[in-house]
C-alpha cells in the first residue's frame, strides 16, 4: 500500500484523480495531506480544516473486482471502517447520518466525499475521500461539528489514527468483495442516525417536511415513512436531513 504525504494541496480528492487518470496508481493509494486550500465537500461545499490537526485523505480504491451494483456500497463501507476505527478510540455515541456523515453525540466528527470514475458506462475505481475532525478545539459558526480531541480531551497522533482507519477499510471492503452485502447493509442501518425517530427534511425547492426514517435501499435513498403513512425513497440529491 503506497501513501503519499504532501504538505499542501488544492485537494487530495482532486490530486488522486489527476494522478489516476494522468499516471494510473495502484489498487489502495492513499494521498493525505497537513493543508488543502480547495477541500471539497458534498454536494458542492467547502471542506475547511485546520492545517495539520486532523486528517484530510483520499484512497484510490479499484472497484472492478468488486461486483457491487451500487456506488452506494462504497459509502456504506467507508462509514463502517471510520464507526469501527473511532470505536477502538472509545469515541462515544457514534452514528451514521445519512448518507455518509460521522457523528458523536449528534456532532460531526467527519465527512466522506466519494467521486466514482466511471468508464464505458460502468464503475472502474472509488476515490474516497475523508477528512476526519482529530486535534481542532474551535470551530468557529459550525456549532454542529466536534473532534476527537474536544469528545475526550486527549490529543490524537494523526498518523496512528490513519493507519487504524485504512486496516478497517481494507477489512470492511473484504468483506464487499465476498458479496456480505445484506449483512453491511444491516450493520450500516443499526447505526443510522435519527432511524425510527421523528426527522425534518428540506427538498430542493425549500420546502421543509417531516417523517421517520426507515432504513436506506440498496441504491442509497432514504426511506422516509411520511405523515399520509406512506414510505417514500428519497435521492441524496433531493433532500437534506435538518435534524
Ligand atoms: C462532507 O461532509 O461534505 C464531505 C467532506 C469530505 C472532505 C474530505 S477531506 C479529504 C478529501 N479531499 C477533499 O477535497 N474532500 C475530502
Amino acid at each position: 500500500m503506497r501513501i503519499i504525504k504532501l504538505n499542501a494541496i488544492n485537494s487530495t480528492n482532486s490530486y488522486l484523480r489527476k494522478l489516476s487518470t494522468e499516471d494510473g496508481v495502484e489498487d489502495f493509494t492513499t494521498v493525505v495531506a497537513k493543508h488543502q486550500t480547495h477541500g471539497r465537500g458534498q454536494m458542492g461545499t467547502v471542506w475547511n480544516s485546520e492545517s495539520s490537526k486532523n486528517l484530510t485523505f483520499s484512497v484510490f480504491k479499484d472497484v472492478s473486482e468488486l461486483h457491487i451494483e451500487h456506488a452506494f456500497y462504497i459509502s456504506m463501507v467507508t462509514s463502517l471502517a471510520l464507526i469501527k476505527a473511532l470505536q477502538s478510540f472509545s469515541i462515544p455515541k457514534l452514528s451514521i447520518k445519512w448518507p455518509n456523515d460521522i457523528l458523536s453525540e449528534d456532532k460531526k466528527i467527519c465527512g466522506i466525499l466519494i467521486e466514482n470514475v466511471i468508464k464505458q458506462s460502468s464503475l472502474k475505481a472509488s476515490i474516497i475521500g475523508i477528512g476526519l475532525n482529530i486535534n481542532q478545539t474551535e470551530f468557529i459558526d459550525l456549532p454542529r461539528a466536534s473532534s476527537l480531541k474536544i469528545l475526550t480531551g486527549k490529543t490524537f497522533n494523526l498518523d496512528e489514527v490513519l493507519h487504524i482507519v485504512l486496516k478497517h477499510l481494507k477489512e470492511y471492503l473484504k468483506l464487499l468483495k465476498k458479496d456480505k452485502h445484506d449483512i453491511l447493509k444491516d450493520e450500516y442501518e443499526t447505526y443510522l442516525f435519527r432511524k425510527d425517530k421523528p426527522s425534518t427534511f428540506q427538498d430542493t425547492e425549500g420546502t421543509v417536511f417531516s417523517g421517520f426514517i426507515k432504513n436506506v435501499s440498496v441504491s442509497g435513498n432514504l426511506q422516509v415513512l411520511l405523515e399520509d403513512n406512506i414510505v417514500k425513497e428519497f435521492d441524496l440529491k433531493d433532500i437534506t436531513l435538518l435534524y
